[in-house]
């Protein structure tokens, strides 16, 4: 199959690249990053999370930040819902988009959402049906779809199990996640060959952490097999909080430099976007950990404005 044409990018880094940030950001930083990452051009920000503050204390401000995003014409802003609470929180904020997550391993789904996985279907069914009522559009999240913290190996089959599942009930994409990022791309293409027996290629997405190196290769083996949508987070932020050694996300940044290397035209300002990860970054007082990022900043040093 050839490379597809269009590729959406899923920007992840206002939840994912922070919730597991040890230090609480003010909102205004955060709202700030949002606002940047919509200027730099993405079209999907991933931007919080209603699940428990208990649980994910980075994430509390749940609330402040839906209602304080300025919400740009084109843009959705997502946010990650675990139950019947943080659905009502979700649209109490006015929340245009969900995500329910649930896992491809049982002990990483009673770690992450303190159910299992037949509970979280039982969960999310009556959601995902109140959500599509009132015309909001429900992403669904498979996590540990190419290996699991507690269990190891984990099958093609029960992922494509739950991919199909997901889409029976209604989740317009479902995004694959390499929670710990150890898969390898011909893995990878496994895994999306047996999900996609089922579910459309084109409702698949791949959410790769690079703990190993391997996401942009990964990425670049599942866009041979037709998938066009990428989850990603500026300056590589990112993990889990019930995933131990889990790193970032792959870097937004350098999945934009291979699209356009490639000739895609993603509608992303590459340098704006770099100016988040600085943004980001700087505050959270490191550098960032993608090479784009790295040799791009590099530049600008050399070459002064
Ligand atoms: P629980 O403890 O079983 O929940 O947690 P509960 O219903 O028994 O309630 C316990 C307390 O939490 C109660 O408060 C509830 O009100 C409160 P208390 O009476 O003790 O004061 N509570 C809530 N508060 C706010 N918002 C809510 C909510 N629900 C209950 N929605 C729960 C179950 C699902 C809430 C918890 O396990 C949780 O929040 N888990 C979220 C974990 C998480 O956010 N993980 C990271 C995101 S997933 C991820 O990163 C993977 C992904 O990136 C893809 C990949 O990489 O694979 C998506
Ligand atoms: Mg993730």
């Amino acid at each position: 199959m050839s490379l597809p044409t269009k590729i959406k990018i899923v920007e992840v880094g206002p939840r994912d690249g922070l919730q597991n940030e040890a230090t609480v950001i003010p909102t205004p930083v955060k709202l700030q990053l949002i606002e940047m990452l919509g200027e730099a051009g993405l079209s999907v920000i991933e931007s919080t999370a209603f699940v428990s503050p208990k649980w994910v204390p980075q994430m509390a401000d749940q609330s402040e930040i839906m209602h304080g995003i300025l919400r740009r014409t084109g843009v959705a802003y997502p946010a990650l819902v675990p139950n019947q609470k943080g659905f009502e929180a979700a649209m109490a904020a006015n929340c245009e988009e969900i995500a329910i997550f649930t896992a491809a391993s049982e002990t990483f789904c009673q770690k992450n959402i303190n159910c299992s996985i037949e509970e979280s279907f039982a969960r999310f069914e009556p959601i995902i049906e109140a959500a599509l009522e009132r015309g909001i559009k429900v992403r669904g999240y498979v996590s540990c779809v190419l290996g699991c913290p507690y269990e190891g190996d984990i099958k093609p089959a029960i992922v494509a199990e739950i991919a199909t599942r997901l889409h029976q009930l209604g989740c317009y994409e479902i995004s694959l996640g390499d929670t710990i990022g150890v898969g390898t791309p011909l893995a990878a293409r496994k895994m999306i060959d047996a999900a996609g027996r089922n579910v459309p290629i084109k409702k698949l997405a791949v959410h790769f952490h690079d703990t190993f190196g391997q996401a942009l290769a990964n990425i670049y083996a599942v866009m041979e097999q037709g998938v066009a949508t990428i989850d990603s987070s500026v300056g590589g932020l990112g993990g889990c909080p019930y995933a131990k050694g889990a790193s970032g996300n792959v870097a937004t940044e350098d999945v934009v430099y291979m699209l356009h290397g490639m000739g895609r035209d993603t509608g992303i300002d590459l340098d704006r976007l770099i100016d988040a990860a600085i943004f980001i970054c700087e505050y959270l007082k490191r550098t960032p950990s993608s090479k784009v990022a790295r040799a791009l900043m590099a530049k600008r040093i050399a070459v002064p404005a």
